[in-house]
């Protein structure tokens, strides 16, 4: 057996933390904060709703997307191959975990690889995070992940939180901007900025806007805590001050609910909606709010991990409740979902307010 690299092993200790041990978010996504209102006279069938839609120039079946989240080790890719293929059965994109273990050790490359040979028709984002691409050699290790699975985008991750409070985590994001901006403008694919659980607020947003991305992953507050994984590890390794630390940070972040209004009011790019999302309802508030598709991390691999047949029951039952949700809402496309009306009420009303978004935009449509 291969000696594994300390990035292997790292990546091998979040998956099998974020499969066994406790690591969500205390507090909700917010997204009970908004309201769709009933139609007692929907005026059309539930099978006559349709939920394919464009997305990033392909056409894709549902507003659903399989998050970043695998590769690097060897358990890691078997999971691949269950993401993808349920992806390629479904026609939904599929986000791969941060590709840096195999620019490391070569031989994981295969472990990322195994998508897209499972998966040939549907788009597949290759993943990275923006540390490793902030030196001079930024964009060629940005166009070598994406050649590595035959990507269709590239997201590149915004994770500070879990880097300032991972043992050995690289907390170096000045010039990050700059190095998105280089990035985007040469890169033969469009790329995607992405959270990956603290949320992008409205400034942000528009800075990524400036810099030339072509969508926006919020990854809001509300599902699984980086912190919580890295205060799990610290635990494991005997770190007392680093735990300390994971469990202040536990609940940081803005909540996904939060982040789509944040981001919705600040720029025009395309969103996902992503953080925490429990069911198809989640993906029908997040496009009333603003958001083109939703994205699932953990719920789905939890599922990848009992088996493909259990995956792909819990993405029959994602998309027949995004159906209801249309349907009960009088929508038949996903772009009338995206202009029906939204009550928002608690505490994401007082964000709203305080944030100086006029919640009667979304109240008032139609
Ligand atoms: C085991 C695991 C590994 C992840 N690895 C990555 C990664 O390598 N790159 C990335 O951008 N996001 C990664 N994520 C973050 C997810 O893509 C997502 O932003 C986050 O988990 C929030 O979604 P959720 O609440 O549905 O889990 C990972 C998530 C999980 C659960």
């Amino acid at each position: 057996m291969p000696v594994r690299s300390r990035t292997e092993i790292r990546k091998f200790d979040h998956l099998e933390i974020a499969l066994r041990e406790d690591v969500g978010f205390r507090s909700s996504n917010w997204l009970d904060e908004a309201h769709l209102i009933h139609r007692a006279l929907p005026e059309l069938d539930l099978e006559d709703v349709r939920l394919d839609l464009e997305f990033l120039g392909h056409r894709i079946r549902a507003p659903i997307l399989i998050e970043s989240m695998t590769g690097g080790t060897r358990e890691a890719s078997k999971l691949n191959v269950i993401l993808a293929r349920t992806a390629e059965k479904f026609g939904i994109p599929l986000g791969l975990g941060s590709q840096r273990a195999a620019l490391e050790s070569p031989n994981l490359a295969r472990t990322f690889k195994v998508a897209r040979e499972a998966a040939p028709s549907i788009p597949i984002f290759a993943n990275m995070g923006i540390p490793q691409l902030r030196g001079e050699d930024g964009f060629e290790i940005a166009s070598s992940v994406v050649e590595m699975v035959d990507a269709d985008a590239l997201c590149i991750h915004l994770n500070a939180l879990q880097e300032a409070v991972q043992p050995e985590g690289e907390p170096e994001f000045s010039r990050g901007l700059e190095a998105i901006a280089s990035i985007a403008k040469s890169l033969n694919v469009p790329v995607i900025a992405k959270e990956t659980g603290c949320g992008i607020s409205g400034d942000v947003a528009k800075s990524l806007e400036g810099a030339g991305v072509a969508c926006i992953d919020i990854g809001g507050a509300g599902g699984t805590s980086w912190s919580a994984v890295e205060c799990h590890r610290a635990r494991r390794m005997g770190m007392r001050r680093r735990e300390r630390i994971g469990l202040t940070f536990w609940d940081w972040g803005i909540p996904t609910g939060a982040s789509l209004l944040e981001a919705s009011n600040s720029t025009k790019l395309p969103l996902i909606s992503s953080g925490g999302l429990r069911n198809g309802l989640d993906v029908a508030k997040s496009i009333a709010l603003g958001a083109s598709l939703g994205g699932f991390a953990r719920k789905l691999l939890l599922a990848a991990n009992a088996g493909p047949r259990r995956l792909e029951d819990v993405m029959e039952t994602l998309l027949e409740e995004l159906r209801i949700a249309m349907f009960l809402t009088g929508c038949k496309d996903i772009e009338e979902l995206r202009r029906v009306p939204v009550v928002l009420s608690g505490r994401l009303l007082e964000w709203a307010k305080l944030r100086g978004i006029d919640p009667e935009k979304y109240s008032m449509r139609r």
